[in-house]
């Protein structure tokens, strides 16, 4: 079914794009939107039209699938995803991500908006992933055949992509930060006491994305990188009381500009 789906939209794809190879993927986070914009515009597909795309439910995700070229790099750039908390689907990713990499994308670059778990990483704030800790205890490959579901996690962040993010973001005078990132289901935001538990498991940051695409790019065979927008300090860590209009406003303010001054600085490079 999903790999019918995935046939189906790559032929789409291939239709409106004709000879488009995109090299590298994109999954915008909520508020990182203006991000698009980055891009030098081939084709603009909306979810609806690709079989299998998720129509997101949350403010802030568009669900058009945009191809163009950013600094000359051929890219295929998810605006919009869709969450876990929507349909209680942990693999409501599998097609995009699928079809991405379906169309040549070696590597997929994941943004997100999350809660920081340390005082001085600040809202605004851009922390590059390192590793994470699936704290839902539900995969997108459940179900999945064969023997390729049992996916190596060592390295999924992969480290050669990291150390160039970094010196992409050095040389546009942006301070990363670095950290693991943890998955919570949501909707609703983490209680005090289940942040004191991240805390003590390791973890540097909280959101609501972007594991179950990690381990659907890494079960493709694709190279994964992800940056998070702090939009927020954890639950019970800040006097603000916690809200997505808040997560939105502070996304698309402060970090949404890092993030697109270190991925041009990354483009401009070759992206690898
Ligand atoms: N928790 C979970 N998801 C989030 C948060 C948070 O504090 N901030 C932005 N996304």
């Amino acid at each position: 079914m999903t790999n019918d789906d995935v046939h189906k939209c790559l032929s789409v794809i291939r239709d409106r794009a004709p000879g488009f190879a995109p090299r590298i993927g994109i999954v915008l986070g909520t508020g990182l939107g203006s991000l698009a914009d980055a891009v030098a515009p081939v084709a603009t597909i909306p979810y609806s039209d690709l079989p299998g795309f998720p129509i997101p439910s949350v403010s802030g995700h568009a669900g058009t699938l945009l191809l163009g070229r950013i600094a000359d790099v051929p890219v295929a750039l998810l605006h919009g995803r869709a969450h876990y908390y929507e349909h209680g689907r942990a693999d409501v990713m599998k097609v995009p991500v699928r079809t991405l990499a379906g169309l040549g994308c070696q590597t997929l670059l994941l943004t997100n908006a999350a809660g920081s778990l340390r005082p001085q990483v600040t809202p605004g704030s851009v922390m590059l992933v390192t590793d994470h800790i699936n704290f839902t205890g539900v995969s997108p490959l459940f179900g999945e055949p064969g023997n390729d579901r049992f996916v190596d996690m060592v390295d999924a962040y992969d480290p050669a992509l990291r150390d160039r993010l970094k010196a992409a973001a050095t040389a546009s005078g942006v301070t990363l930060h670095e950290g693991v990132y943890i998955w919570f289901a949501g909707p609703s935001f983490e209680t005090p006491a289940e942040i004191r538990a991240a805390d003590r498991l390791g973890a540097d940051a909280v959101g609501m994305s972007t594991v179950p695409e990690v381990v659907l790019a890494r079960h493709a065979r694709m190279k994964v990188a992800a940056l998070s927008v702090i939009t927020n300090l954890a639950a019970g860590m800040g006097d603000a009381p916690l809200s997505h209009l808040e997560t939105l406003r502070v996304a698309a303010a402060r970090g949404a500009e890092d993030i697109r001054r270190t991925l041009l600085a990354f483009f401009a490079d070759g992206a690898g």
